[in-house]
């Protein structure tokens, strides 16, 4: 089959998104990888440390019990009191185990609650830079997608007077993600509050993705679901792969509304189903055991962000905002712009990769023109390799 008749026989649907540019990025790091090459890789953004034993402990008693079933779509009613409690502990939130769904991972938290909000037309304001899957996901449902730019001389924080001025009558959803990915910005308390508020006093909704709401290195994290008088607007979306370094496990939730969650779990009984069962045991032994290891694992984080960014800050030509949160750097490359052979951000990363055997992702894929990506959420040497690589690398095009 050729890729014409391909195109013919798929549905409009599809064709209105692309692959994930970190996934391909990704891909494409695999690829070299196999062929041998060393890489230091800052792409994919995954912690590098092992699930905490406890929690792979977890999973495994309970294959040995045989709790190898399916289970209720919306997670074992255990598991959502767990998610319940965690966040009421955590943020003062205010949910009910039937306000809670979990997911096959944060990302099919967010892809759902996109598919049960938004019609075609519908308008999402997005801000600026943006983590990929969110532009792709609201064009699947059919939503317009409303950009709200930020500015990098603000390390890209988002306010609520720039929302507020985004919003039409057609405004349906608002998407935050804070700590964001990919520039690490934070909404400060006094705007995240106005920003709720305004959303519920028009009947908007606020979906909250707080994949990173416990990797944020100053002043007392946050979440949108704490403001419990604006619930009815709000949706959190949840995941336990950054904060207790479980990706492949693939285990997220949302807490909203009951009529949401309900949909949600609707579409997910036609779907995927209920999430694997021992990923569920896992999860309950994360979000109940001990919190040290997150506690552990953020003190490393912030360490590694302090070196990579004082390591760009000695490469000529590089700019960098300092991160609050995630674990990403988002370093400004345009003095290496527009030159044959890095035309673009694209170009510049794809000799990185193949030239310095450094992984990083294009910032085209987070909807700005000059920055590439660095996780760094990987090893200390590998900071100190890719640091090097870069060095000379970048000198190299400046020559
Ligand atoms: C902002 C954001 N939201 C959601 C996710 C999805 O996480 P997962 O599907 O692994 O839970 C990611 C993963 O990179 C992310 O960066």
């Amino acid at each position: 089959m050729t890729a014409q008749t391909a195109t013919s026989i798929l549905s409009d649907r599809i064709g209105r998104i692309e692959v994930s540019a970190t996934m391909a990025v990704t891909a494409e790091a695999a690829q070299l990888r196999a062929q041998g090459v060393q890489l230091a890789d800052f792409g994919a953004g995954e912690p590098h440390f092992p699930t905490p034993r406890h929690i792979k402990d977890a999973a495994i008693e309970a294959i040995e019990a045989n709790f190898t079933r399916y289970t209720v779509v919306a997670g074992i009613p255990e598991l959502r009191k767990a998610i319940v409690q965690r966040h009421a502990c955590d943020f003062g939130s205010d949910y009910t185990a039937d306000e809670a769904v979990f997911t096959t991972g944060g990302k099919l938290a967010l892809f759902n609650a996109i598919q049960v909000l938004v019609d075609h037309g519908d308008e999402v304001i997005l801000p600026v830079p943006y983590w990929v899957s969110f532009k792709d996901i609201v064009q699947y449902a059919g939503g317009k997608l409303v950009y709200l730019q930020t500015e990098e001389s603000e390390n890209f924080r988002i306010t609520a007077d720039a929302i507020e001025k985004s919003i039409t009558p057609r405004t349906k959803v608002i998407i935050l993600n804070s700590p964001s990915n990919p520039a690490g910005s934070v909404v400060s308390p006094g705007d995240l509050e106005r920003i709720v508020n305004l959303a519920h006093d028009r009947g908007i909704f606020l979906l909250l993705d707080e994949c990173y709401v416990y990797l944020q290195y100053a002043g007392t994290p946050l979440s949108g679901g704490s403001f419990v008088e604006a619930k009815e607007h709000v949706v959190v979306l949840g995941s336990l792969s950054k904060t207790y370094a479980m990706t492949g496990w693939r285990a997220g939730f949302a807490l909203g509304p009951k009529p949401i969650i309900a949909a949600m779990s609707k579409l997910q009984s036609q779907s995927t189903s209920s999430s694997a069962a021992f990923v569920q045991k896992a999860a309950i032994a994360a979000l109940n055991g001990s919190q040290a290891c997150v506690v552990e694992m953020r003190a490393d984080y912030l360490k590694l962000r302090d070196r990579i960014l004082a390591g760009l800050a000695e490469i000529p030509g590089i700019t960098c905002t300092t991160p609050q949160g995630a674990f990403y750097v988002y370093p400004n490359v345009s003095a290496f712009l527009g030159k044959p052979g890095a035309k673009s951000a694209t170009e510049l990363a794809a000799r990185l990769l193949h030239e310095a055997h450094v992984v990083a992702v294009p910032g085209e894929a987070f909807g700005t023109q000059e920055h590439i990506r660095l996780s760094y959420a990987v090893c200390h040497n590998d900071i100190e390799e890719g640091l090097v690589r870069m060095k000379s690398f970048f000198a190299k095009l400046a020559a």
